[in-house]
């Protein structure tokens, strides 16, 4: 844990190449304390902390600050002519190290035509340490969306997320686009989502009243039986409107949300563009399961990565590291 040496290097590198001298100095202090309280944190509490990334805790939490948060925003300049994508991955406050994990894995990935944001959701904070932790992230990378629920409630974490978009997003006062993302995804935090090979899928596709995913149950090839798994699916913006605004969901909320989510969809008679990614889309070959696929190239999302192998396994079976640059500053082998 306390071998953040190599990694403040890295840091300090980065910092050095900034252009901006100003800003260099204004993120500098608090990505250092920042930095001190998630050690702090990890020691305190390792319990509270996912095993899955006891790698490196406090050296990946270094590495990140050092990257340019724009990554996550978007990789790629945006045009009119550009997908907007928002990606909200449904996670817990006190999950740190997993969205730091997951800002590194995002924030790496390119792709073109494109303008995806990536943003962790989540329902009212509890704990006063969250406040200063949560907040201090929020300065660092602005992309967090705190809906108004409680977690744990187990009914309508997903009728909040989706039908809070529309206000959220709402620009229509300084003119921005119209709408603000063409395509919204709820997506978990143990799924990896291959940006570009999800932005390829989307470029034919209708973006009206389009349902996406994984359409469970999983022999199922047919989109509209009965419903998108939620290892990550996506909906085009004019169907978050209409969640909000129909009676619907509003007198079905209880039971497993995605199922639920499906219902609305029949019920209402909505989403007449589906669109079902299996086997793009599937759970990671172990166990083998019907659900699962062995890794292969032409892949958008694997899921149920619930641990540090499975996700090593998979990042290296896609070459996630290929271009990293090379330097007289480390030499790490192939
Ligand atoms: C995200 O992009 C918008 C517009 O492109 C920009 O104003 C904002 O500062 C960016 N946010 C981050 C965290 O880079
Ligand atoms: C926008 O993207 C399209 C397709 O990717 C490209 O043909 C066009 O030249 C781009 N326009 C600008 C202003 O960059
Ligand atoms: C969430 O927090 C806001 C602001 O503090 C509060 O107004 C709201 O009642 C809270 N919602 C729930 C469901 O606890
Ligand atoms: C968006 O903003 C406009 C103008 O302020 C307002 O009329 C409209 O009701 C808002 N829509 C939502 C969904 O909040
Ligand atoms: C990863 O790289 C190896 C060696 O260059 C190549 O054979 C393989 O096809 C690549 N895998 C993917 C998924 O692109």
């Amino acid at each position: 844990m306390l071998n953040s040496f190599p990694s403040l290097h890295f840091f300090q590198m980065e910092v050095t190449k900034s252009p901006n001298k100003s800003n260099r100095r204004r993120f500098v202090l608090p990505s250092i304390f920042f930095i001190l309280f998630l050690c702090v944190l990890a020691s305190i509490n390792e319990a509270r902390f996912d095993a899955l990334l006891k790698f490196g805790r406090c050296s990946v939490a270094a590495a990140t600050t050092s990257f340019d948060s724009s990554l996550v925003n978007s990789s790629s300049v945006s045009n009119d002519t550009d997908i907007r994508i928002l990606i909200g991955i449904l996670t817990l406050p006190d999950q740190y190290n997993r969205r730091h994990f997951l800002r590194l894995i995002y924030g790496t990935q390119s792709f073109s035509g494109a303008k995806i944001d990536v943003k962790f959701v989540f329902c009212n904070l509890t704990k006063e340490d969250q406040k200063i932790l949560v907040a201090l992230e929020i300065m660092r990378y602005d992309d967090i969306i705190i809906l108004n629920c409680k977690e744990n409630m187990n009914k309508g974490k997903t009728y909040t997320y989706f039908s809070s978009l529309p206000e959220i997003f709402n620009n229509s006062d300084d003119g921005g686009s119209y709408p603000p993302y063409h395509y919204v995804m709820k997506a978990d935090d143990d799924t990896y989502i291959r940006l570009n090979s999800l932005v390829e899928s989307l470029r034919p596709l209708p973006r009206e009243d389009l349902y996406y995913g994984y359409v469970i149950p999983c022999p199922s090839m047919d989109p509209f039986v009965h419903y998108m798994s939620g290892m990550g699916y996506l909906i085009s913006w004019d169907l978050a409107e209409w969640i909000r605004e129909s009676e619907v969901p509003k007198k079905h909320l209880e039971g497993p949300e995605d199922k639920v989510f499906g219902d609305w969809l029949r019920e209402g008679r909505r989403a007449k563009n589906r669109f079902n990614a299996k086997w793009s889309m599937y759970n990671y070959p172990e166990p083998w399961t019907g659900c699962t696929h062995e890794l292969w190239p032409e892949t958008i999302a694997v899921h149920l990565l619930k641990n540090q192998e499975k996700w090593i396994r998979t990042l290296t079976y896609f070459n996630v590291t290929a271009n990293l640059k090379e330097s007289k500053l480390y030499h790490i082998d192939a």
